[in-house]
């Protein structure tokens, strides 16, 4: 379980990533957080696996409190998996290959488990045919794709999808979500940011809204995503399914419009 007690993170140059921010995320769950450009989502994360050390609060994993120091930090490294919203951030090996490597080799795994798990993790991405190539010569969406291989292959208990969807095309977007729902399956605890109200509302069973560096609500999708005022306080639409079953005086609660596509 993932507690945080009143976090605050002030950037270096002085700007302020968040306040005040207490939450708490039980083991297996599928947590959203939504919020506008700059509302805090992935200093959030960054701080959630250990890369910024917040200033004030408290941070528990497992009922041990993390204190940020150096060891600590490795070990939250692999507990807690981080695809980044920018891959051109994470990735940094010569070939993908590499970078996927990386984080298996960092857990002194040796050459023939490292193999094993490289493999695994390029063929649920499907993307082993982009094994030999460097970075710089994928596309955005590529690179992406890599990036989430390379968390992955550290089977990390606790996986932080910053963006995941964005820059995938159909299939990809697919396969993504196949990858995510079996994460789910091995009860690893999944949290994504997303400006998709709509995956949100069909993905989630705990919603966590941001604004300025605060969480200003958090609950179940129905709960929190059907609320007019919340969902304005972050400039975000109503999921899609809520808007049309309000309109037409429904009283169904699909999840989204496939499943009541299939209920009517
Ligand atoms: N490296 C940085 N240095 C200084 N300020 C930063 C840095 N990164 C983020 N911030 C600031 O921290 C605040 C929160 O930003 P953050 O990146 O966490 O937002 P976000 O919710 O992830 O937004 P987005 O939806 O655009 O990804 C913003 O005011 C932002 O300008
Ligand atoms: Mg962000």
């Amino acid at each position: 379980m993932i507690q945080l007690q009143n976090i605050e993170y002030t950037y270096p140059e002085g700007t302020k990533g968040l306040e005040a921010v207490s939450l708490q995320i039980e083991q297996g769950s599928r947590v959203a957080f939504l919020g506008e450009n700059g509302a805090g989502k992935s200093s959030l994360f960054l701080v959630l696996n250990g890369i910024h050390k917040p200033q004030k609060g408290k941070y528990v994993l497992d009922g041990k409190q993390f204190g940020f120091s150096t060891k600590e930090r490795k070990q939250m490294a692999h507990k807690v998996g981080y695809v980044f919203q920018d891959p051109e951030v994470q990735l940094f090996a010569a070939s993908v290959y590499e970078d996927v490597a990386f984080g298996p080799f960092n857990l002194d795994l040796d050459r023939k488990d490292i193999e094993i798990r490289v493999e695994k993790y390029l063929n649920l991405l499907r993307i082993q045919e982009l094994k030999d190539k460097a970075p710089h010569q994928l596309s955005y969406g590529q690179k992406k794709q890599v990036a989430v291989a390379g968390v992955l292959a550290m089977e990390p208990e606790i996986i932080l999808f910053d963006e995941p969807f964005a820059w995938l095309d159909n299939r990809h977007k697919q396969i993504m979500n196949e990858i995510i729902d079996d994460l789910n399956k091995q009860a690893k605890t999944v949290l994504i940011s997303t400006h998709n109200p709509d995956f949100a509302y069909e993905w989630a069973d705990q919603v966590i809204l941001m604004k300025e560096g605060r969480i200003i609500a958090a609950g179940s999708p129905e709960k929190i995503m059907s609320n007019r005022v919340l969902m304005q306080e972050i400039g975000m639409e109503l999921p899609l399914v809520v808007q049309f079953t309000k309109k037409v005086g429904m009283n169904k609660h699909s999840r989204s419009i496939q499943s009541l596509l299939r209920e009517i």
